[in-house]
């Protein structure tokens, strides 16, 4: 191989590395962007195959009564709950794990089986409904 030909391998395998770093972080951006978060919004006030409406449960706005976490801004704190949980990883990790992390203050009486009722098309769209409000 010629010599001169070295530091265009290095700058190659140096750019393939910073792109795949760029692709793992894209990914929850990409999440969110598969998800319908209008249809999201219709399964959150409606529920989906048998599961319960997540409206029942969480209020959109403070001030009205919410059995469970108000969600009016849980994207700004979905980021920092978990250690090492993105937004739409702890978003889903709530939804389809809810007793995982148990937030402070609720007892963990979320319903525990969306896992079993939502597609992953549903999820990526609830998911995507969240990171709106
Ligand atoms: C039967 C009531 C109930 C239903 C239905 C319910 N949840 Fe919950 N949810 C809770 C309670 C209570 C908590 C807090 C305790 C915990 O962390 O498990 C919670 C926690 C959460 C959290 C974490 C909030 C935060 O501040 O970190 C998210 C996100 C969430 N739920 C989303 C949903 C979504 C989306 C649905 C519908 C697919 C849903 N929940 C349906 C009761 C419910």
């Amino acid at each position: 191989m010629k010599a001169g030909l070295i530091p265009y391998l290095i700058l190659m395998v140096v750019l393939l590395g910073l792109l795949s770093g760029l692709m793992t972080a894209n990914r929850d951006s990409q999440a969110a962007a598969s998800g319908n978060a209008t249809r999201g919004e219709v399964i959150f006030r409606k529920g989906m195959n048998e599961a319960p409406p997540c409206i029942t449960c969480h209020a959109l706005s403070e001030g009205v009564y919410s059995l469970g976490p108000v969600l009016a801004g849980v994207r700004e704190r979905a980021g920092n709950r978990v250690e090492g949980l993105s937004e739409a990883d702890y978003l889903q990790q709530s939804i389809v794990e809810p007793t995982a992390f148990i937030v402070s203050g609720y007892r963990p009486i979320m319903f525990p089986a969306y896992a079993e009722h939502l597609s992953e098309q549903d999820l990526r769209d609830v998911i995507a409904f969240l990171l709106t409000l």
